[in-house]
């Protein structure tokens, strides 16, 4: 069974789902930029601005969302060449960019270290080499950052991305070796570390031990570094309540432990001015996001009410349970009210079996799922969509065309619906 997102009962935010699916139809997504605004505040206050927010754009690289974000994200973590040119169209500099990924081509690399990407995060030696001989032949010298794969992840990771053989950075038990390797090029030094180790954590206490690894790691690796660390990069893990009876993490909670610990790193002379930057994708943008698919097809088969839907895995793999999830679960979802309705629906609820348009067995988005009447033409809205969806599914399969795209803000009491894409 399945509870509605929260915000369900938000009258304010069902009329503007509404607007905006009389507006630019279904499938689509619809992310309300104000609620990333809110969150990057909260992020600051809890804080208490010792992070730089830096922004994984794989969670969610609408062009539109990037360019209205633009004076509140401070820093974006690229993983291809095709986002370092997204982030660089869409208004940010090249200093504002760290770039990410275990499998950067050379000319990929060619291109960050043109374009002056600031952050380099190098994953594996044969990485720094191939840095040092393309700055030796451009005839000059970079400074890039490290990722570490930590020897340990607490539990409580959706995601564990440590603690094994990884593609993922360098072995923390490799890094005096790899110190000492890269103080004998003449092109490249290392200035910085980066680790993610895991994510979709909805623990506080494993969030806050996780980052307790990572400042042991970058005080016990500080000194092999040829000068001062400039920038230490925390990968968040924070995770988002996707399913019923998930909750969400507080974070003043995870910040009153936290703070204090950062604070302690920086009386370390090796850490004292570095930068402290939080590198998160989802927690930004997840919540912030609906998807929106409206009933094509109804039929009983074998006792089972079935609802067949015009956007499914094709749209949005990961609510169909086919993203970094072992067990496919329900994400929370609810019908929208085809008409101003407030608070809770008096409706009978039945149970639900949703599949998408695709010929395939594994298109579908919800498992007895509890809703009201669905009838044909009926809209439902799937919570927590705003990361790893339009871009992280396989859209062409079977070729009904990408789902529309629109990012909305309230303006003057008014909800303005931005650059609509997919249509
Ligand atoms: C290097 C790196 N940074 C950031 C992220 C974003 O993670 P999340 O969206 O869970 O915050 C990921 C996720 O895979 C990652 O691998």
């Amino acid at each position: 069974m399945t509870g509605p997102d929260p915000l369900y009962f938000q009258s304010e935010m069902q009329d503007a789902l509404r607007i905006a699916v009389n507006r630019i139809g279904t499938p689509s997504y619809v992310y309300f930029v104000d609620r990333i605004r809110s969150r990057i505040e909260e992020l600051h206050t809890a804080f208490g601005r010792r992070f730089q927010i830096s922004y994984a754009v794989k969670a969610n690289p609408n062009a539109a969302l990037l360019r209205l974000l633009k004076s509140e994200i401070e820093l974006l973590d690229v993983s291809s060449g095709g986002e370092l040119n997204l982030a660089l169209g869409s208004g940010y500099n090249a200093e504002q960019l760290s770039f990410s990924g275990p499998g950067k081509s050379v000319p990929e690399l060619q291109l960050a270290v043109s374009s002056g990407c600031s952050k380099i995060i190098v994953e594996s030696t044969s990485e720094l080499e191939d840095l040092d001989a393309l700055c030796a032949a451009d005839g000059r010298s970079i400074s890039v950052l490290l990722r570490v794969n930590p020897q340990k992840v607490p539990r409580g990771f959706g995601v564990n991305m440590s603690g094994r053989p990884s593609q993922f950075g360098v072995d923390e038990e490799e890094l005096a070796d790899l110190f000492r390797s890269a103080s004998r090029l003449k092109h490249v030094s290392i200035a910085g570390l980066h680790i993610y180790a895991g994510t979709q954590c909805l623990d506080s206490e494993a969030i806050v031990e996780n980052f307790g690894n990572y400042i042991d790691i970058f005080r016990t690796y500080a000194p092999m570094c040829a000068g001062a660390l400039s920038d230490v990069i925390f990968g968040s893990g924070i995770g988002i309540p996707y399913h019923d009876r998930d909750e969400p993490v507080n974070l003043f909670d995870i910040a009153k432990h936290v703070n204090p610990m950062l604070d302690e790193m920086r009386r370390d002379h090796h850490l004292h001015n570095v930068n402290c930057i939080l590198e998160i994708g989802r927690l930004l943008v997840g919540e912030a996001g609906y998807f929106l698919t409206r009933v094509l097809r109804k039929k009983e088969s074998r006792g089972k009410n079935i609802r067949i839907l015009d956007g499914g895995m094709n749209c949005h793999l990961a609510a169909c349970g086919h993203f970094g999830t072992m067990i496919p679960r329900n994400y929370r979802m609810f019908r929208l009210p085809i008409s101003k309705s407030p608070g809770h629906s008096t409706e009978q609820m039945k149970s639900y079996e949703l599949f998408g348009p695709l010929c395939t067995t594994i298109d579908q988005l919800g498992r007895a799922v509890e809703l009201p009447t669905l009838d044909v033409g009926d809209v439902i809205a799937i919570a927590c969509s705003g990361a790893y969806g339009a871009s992280a599914s396989p859209i062409n399969f079977i070729s009904h065309g990408p789902p529309r795209e629109a990012v909305v803000e309230y303006g003057a009491g008014e909800l303005l619906i931005h650059d609509v894409t997919g249509v």
